[in-house]
């Protein structure tokens, strides 16, 4: 979507992973705070995004939307002038359809979603200094045409405003419908691809209600072709810095996340966050290859059922290449710097999990733990052109 907006993956936090309906204006600032203090900020995080349950479910006399009293009596306007003080940017959750999905779910009264109100909502949003709109299709309801048509109006409300405004969709809320099948790239900035994450590796899902970590990628790799700045594939938020998965699966969670350019949206507690998340959550390395202004998803050059091999050709000539093994027991990953589309005879080599650089004449391998993710950038020699492995958007085949 050319609103000028996610020309690379927009990066910031999110409020629902961790804390859920369990929000209020202390933990979005005390979040804020930690945002900078921990130095995520200077690493690029900026969208603190309020995610749903922020709302009193009863509109004002006159419409509009209005911020619970009791979670946030200081207002959405004095929220979003508080992280703008901070250097960040504001980023809200609502609904194209009756219910937010805590409305629907009974876990939240009233029924405020946007259907119908669009350009009143979306000057609110902007009056309330929102950077980051979170539009949630969270009902079981509506044909993809429908679904189309109702995103549209709010794109085209939000670009009415006049404030910049990053435009991320869900179509996927309570049934994985057609989401991963249609191109979104013409609706919305972000566009959501599975049911929602969990903090799990593998919940035995192909897109059902909760999605591991694996079971996630398995779906966003072969979406691809549909990434470009201004319009990338959403695989969900992170779980990184939350129970249920092991330090190398964390690992590999960030690093999958940076090779396929999604949005870095993390979900843990930022407050309490451990020296070791904080060491995957602000690799500068691995954030580089997410924000490569070329804003190209990796794609998978090769791949038998346990260990895949994602290259991502980066502004620079560089490709960035990962080497998961899905497998439950270590294995050795291999590809060559041919097949990931680079030309010459000698390679550098930056490990980009430890920073130690090796040079190669070609073969790039490693022996990977279990559910692990080597990840290297590779530079030298020249680049095949146009590259025969990567494809832009429209050249994307079979879908
Ligand atoms: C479903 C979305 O997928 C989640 O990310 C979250 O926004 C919840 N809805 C909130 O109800």
């Amino acid at each position: 979507h050319d609103n000028g907006m996610a020309r690379t993956p927009p990066m910031g936090w999110n409020t629902w992973n961790t804390f859920g309906c369990n929000i209020n204006e202390t933990l979005i600032r005390q979040t804020a705070d930690a945002i900078v203090g921990t130095g995520m900020r200077e690493r690029g995080y900026q969208y603190v995004v309020v995610d749903d349950c922020w709302f009193n479910p009863n509109r004002d006399p006159a419409g509009n939307l209005q911020g619970d009293p009791n979670r946030f009596p200081s207002g959405m306007k004095a929220l979003g002038d508080y992280l703008h003080g901070k250097g960040l940017k504001f980023g809200i959750y609502q609904v194209p359809v009756d219910r937010t999905c805590a409305q629907y779910f009974g876990a939240y009264p009233g029924a405020t979603g946007s259907r119908g109100h669009e350009v009143q909502d979306a000057r609110q949003f902007a009056a309330w200094g929102v950077d980051y709109l979170k539009y949630d299709w969270c009902s079981p309801e509506g044909s993809i045409d429908e679904q189309v048509a109702t995103f549209a109006r709010m794109r085209d409300a939000l670009a009415a405003t006049g404030r910049p405004i990053v435009y991320s969709i869900n179509p996927n809320s309570i049934h994985a419908k057609t989401g991963p099948l249609r191109d979104w790239g013409d609706v919305a900035n972000l566009w959501r691809t599975t049911e929602d994450i969990t903090n799990a590796w593998d919940t035995g899902q192909s897109n059902g209600y909760p999605m591991g970590i694996q079971n996630i990628v398995n779906v966003n790799v072969p979406l691809a072709g549909y990434a470009q700045p201004g319009g990338f594939n959403d695989p969900d938020m992170m779980e990184i810095g939350r129970s249920g998965l092991t330090d190398t699966e964390q690992r590999s969670h960030f690093a999958l996340w940076a090779i396929m350019a999604a949005p870095l949206i993390a979900g843990n507690d930022i407050r309490g966050s451990s020296a070791a998340t904080l060491a995957i959550l602000n690799n500068a390395d691995l954030i580089a290859v997410d924000q490569d202004p070329l804003g190209l998803q990796a794609i998978q050059v090769a791949g038998d059922g346990t260990r895949r091999v994602l290259a991502k050709r980066l502004a620079d000539g560089d490709v960035a290449v990962a080497l998961f093994n899905q497998g439950n027991a270590a294995t050795t990953v291999s590809t060559t710097a041919a097949a990931i589309g680079k030309t010459g005879s000698s390679f550098t080599l930056r490990d980009l999990w430890t920073g130690a650089s090796s040079t190669t004449t070609g073969a790039i391998s490693a022996t990977v733990p279990a559910h692990g993710t080597a990840v290297f950038r590779v530079s030298g020699g020249g680049t095949t052109e146009p590259p025969p492995t990567f494809r832009l958007r429209g050249e994307a085949s079979g879908r």
